[in-house]
């Protein structure tokens, strides 16, 4: 075990005991240029108690922090918040070192890790509300589905006023520091926020009503210790609040286009739309998605009010980029936008109707038909172009003064 990695204080009787994996680049399709952190947390109480483990390349990092406060075999207690991999995937191992005497999770918990590793090992099932006495404090559960995965849970630790949201509330962000109040502002409000889009969108309408749970309960919550990115501890209540923004959809007077192109006439009409756009008073990404990330595009559409997609027709079909972008987007499934399709082609030009396809069933209200040209687009055809930015804009305007 290395003598290097060192537990971080949180509370007086909570360390952080996680890992830092600095080299991290992709998490299953989401790219993560800043790497992770795999939080853990140890609770020194009479029965001490591990909160969540680490991805399974790291629990030595993570026993080696534990060490630093504790003998990781007098560890009484552990909790699995989320059963997820990232989390958990260390948790027999760990299990098998510390021999702990009893070990938790949700109810549904406790049936997926016995599902993912197969190994027999005792997992009790809380429920939501359930308390359990750590001998001097006492830990709290509360369910919350879907966030990330069906077996998900909070654990509420009211003698710190201090909440384990795994999941929620995080990012993928390796840091030295462990708070979010000694990191830049804007990189942690960008990661936060690339991490809800790519994560946590589709179960925007259940963050929503775990928020209101949250705050009808009554619980004081001074720190959020989430299981990725930085501690929040200054900053609880603005989490909350970026986390309510992001799950109403507030959307704003922006635009994102996204495309790609052949010999550089979509590129040509994607340029045309975006002053369109722009003279229409609008805020406009443009992204060409043969060098934009998947994952950057719907970061930049969670506060968009409306989404226009290019490609150019290959082999009856749109650009595979423009397929990628698309099947993601929609399995995140963004809402309240409005959108048009548009695309150069030589001879059949389905790209445009198959674009129009997918955002109707992402149920983004198309504007317009669409907009196909055929080969190389003329004055006349980038002027229609200007104006299918310019309808665009004013829609989204009056959707924003609604
Ligand atoms: Fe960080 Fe859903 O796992």
């Amino acid at each position: 075990m290395s003598d290097f990695f060192k537990a971080i204080k949180v509370t007086d009787h909570v360390y952080w005991v996680g890992a830092i994996d600095w080299e991290s680049r992709d998490f299953h399709g989401y790219q993560t240029p800043r790497g992770s952190t795999y939080n853990a947390y140890v609770i020194l109480a009479e029965k001490p108690t591990l909160i969540d483990t680490v991805k399974k390349p790291f629990m030595d990092e993570m026993l080696a922090r534990i060490s630093t406060v504790i003998d990781p075999a007098s560890i009484e207690y552990i909790i699995s918040n989320h059963s997820e991999m990232d989390h958990s995937g260390c948790l027999p191992e760990v299990i098998d070192i510390i021999k702990p005497q009893k070990v938790f999770a949700s109810s549904i918990g406790s049936k997926t890790l016995e599902q993912e590793f197969h190994t027999g090992h005792e997992i009790i099932g809380v429920k939501d509300g359930e308390t359990l006495s750590l001998g001097n404090m006492n830990l709290t559960f509360m369910e919350t589905k879907m966030l990330h995965w069906p077996d998900s849970m909070f654990t509420y630790l009211a003698d710190e006023n201090l909440l384990f949201s795994q999941d929620a509330f995080g990012m993928h962000l390796a840091t030295g520091e462990r708070f979010a109040d000694e990191i830049d502002e804007w990189i942690i409000e960008y990661e936060g926020a690339k991490y809800f889009a790519n994560i946590l969108m589709p179960m925007s309408a259940l963050i929503l009503r775990t928020l209101d749970k949250v705050e009808r309960s009554g619980l004081k919550i001074d720190i959020i210790a989430p299981d990725h990115g930085p501690i929040w501890r200054k900053e609880v209540n603005k989490i909350l609040e970026l986390y309510k923004k992001w799950s109403s959809k507030d959307f704003e007077k922006k635009a994102v286009v996204i495309y790609d192109t052949m010999w550089h006439s979509t590129e040509m009409m994607a340029h045309s739309i975006v002053d369109g756009l722009i003279t229409g008073g609008i805020t406009t990404k443009l992204l060409p998605l043969r060098a934009s990330h998947r994952s950057d595009v719907v970061t930049e559409i969670l506060d968009a009010g409306a989404l226009l997609v290019g490609s150019p027709t290959i082999n009856n079909n749109m650009f595979p980029t423009v397929a990628d972008a698309l099947v993601y987007l929609k399995g995140l499934r963004p809402q309240n936008l409005i959108g048009t399709a548009f695309g150069s082609y030589g001879w059949s030009g389905e790209a445009v109707e198959h674009i129009k396809e997918i955002l109707t069933e992402m149920k983004v209200e198309l504007i317009g038909d669409g907009l196909k040209v055929r080969y190389v687009p003329d004055k006349s055809a980038l002027a229609q172009c200007f104006d299918l930015g310019r309808l665009i804009a004013e829609e989204l305007i009056k959707r924003c003064e609604k």
